[in-house]
């Protein structure tokens, strides 16, 4: 059984070793979400995992849910994050780019006055959701929803063309691919959960309904960019941002199935609520496995010794770390040692220059 430490054919793209860094918003991006140098630093000094998992990306306008994260559709966004490539690339590493929508996880007051756009108007839970600013004094924080409009079908056709454009874009970055965000609660996710998509239409109602505009984004990504280009991570489980999905299992089973045809890079099992301390993922992995043929990632408070015991068991392909790689920069030189590792601090989480951003040290020699 191969090991953590083995290097992974991804669809002809040769990974080091099979740990992943999560994506992690770090809001660290300058005027009109264009990544800025220190981001080049942060992801270079991680750049030894088999493969970097970029930060939510948002494709358009009105996708932002935290303000300063970066973008992925204009010309100096690709630039920013073409600084970001060739710094993981000259260090060796692998990095794809995810893909964000926040859907109703959103604010008119960083959306530039624009209401937010969701399946549907679900309005009655807008203390649940994460929505993030920029306050004059320098502060990031927490700030309240706004109520989401329902999309019209051509917004939602419009919307499916910016996640392609925005896998073309992270191509012409030179980024190795792009993995799709359908967890967390944002908008491919707000599609699958019949609690947030009450539409009528054809993108609402049955599971196969619901499924639709994954399968409609997924399909649009893969012929800009190839499938071997293309991850896609889900968490129906998950109650981060409230979906409130009823049947958590049949929807990941369902997803699954779905995207087994494709050939795709992997699918990323994030298992949102293990974050909390209630991990799901013997229920997310029990409904994945069986009927999806390509490549797992297995996220969500797993410790370096159980990520090595369940790519050994051949649970998982890949293990990605969120908060231990955010507090570690070289992780897999730490974990094939047993340690020691640095503890992160909530210092600069989000938002902020180098503090809590580039200040993790490295071992030493
Ligand atoms: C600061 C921070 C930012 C995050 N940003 C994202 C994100 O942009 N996209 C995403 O899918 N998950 C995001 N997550 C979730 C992580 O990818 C990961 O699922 C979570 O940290 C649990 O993994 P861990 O226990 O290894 O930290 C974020 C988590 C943290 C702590």
């Amino acid at each position: 059984m191969p090991t953590l430490f083995d290097t992974l054919d991804l669809k002809g793209l040769k990974l080091a070793n099979r740990i992943v860094m999560a994506p992690l918003t770090r809001c660290r991006a300058g005027a009109g979400g264009v990544p800025l140098p220190i981001s080049a630093t942060y992801y270079r000094q991680r750049a030894s995992a088999g493969l970097l998992i970029s930060e939510g990306s948002y494709i358009n306008a009105s996708s932002c849910a935290f303000e300063h994260a970066p973008g992925i559709y204009t010309d100096p966004q690709v630039k920013g994050w073409r600084a970001v490539a060739e710094a993981v690339h000259a260090e060796g590493g692998r990095i794809f780019l995810q893909l964000w929508h926040c859907g109703r996880v959103g604010s008119d007051a960083i959306l530039n006055g624009a209401q937010p756009l969701a399946p549907s108007e679900v309005n009655d839970d807008l203390d649940s959701l994460q929505v993030y600013g920029l306050m004059a004094n320098g502060r990031y924080a927490r700030i309240a929803a706004t109520p989401a409009r329902a999309m019209t079908e051509s917004e939602i056709a419009q919307t499916i063309a910016d996640y392609a454009r925005g896998a073309a874009n992270t191509i012409r970055a030179g980024l190795d691919g792009v993995e799709i965000h359908a967890a967390n609660g944002y908008l491919p996710h707000q599609f699958l959960s019949p609690t947030t998509n009450r539409r009528t239409d054809a993108y609402g109602g049955s599971l196969e309904n619901r499924l639709r505009f994954l399968r409609e984004v997924t399909e649009a990504v893969v012929a800009q960019v190839g499938a071997g280009r293309v991850g896609v991570r889900i968490s129906p489980f998950a109650a981060y941002n409230n979906t409130r999905d009823p049947d958590p299992a049949g929807t990941t089973a369902a997803v699954a199935k779905m995207l087994s045809g494709y050939g795709l890079a992997y699918l990323h099992l994030a298992d949102t609520n293990a974050w909390a301390g209630s991990p799901d993922m013997p229920q997310l992995l029990a409904a994945a496995k069986p009927h999806f043929g390509g490549a797992l990632i297995g996220n969500g408070a797993i410790s370096p010794e159980a990520a090595l015991a369940s790519v050994a068991d051949g649970s998982f392909d890949m293990v990605a770390f969120g908060r231990s790689f955010l507090a570690n920069p070289d992780l897999p030189a730490r974990i094939r040692q047993g340690g020691p590792y640095n503890e992160p601090r909530y210092v600069g989480w989000y938002g902020g220059s180098e503090e809590g951003y580039t200040d993790y040290p490295a071992l030493a020699g």
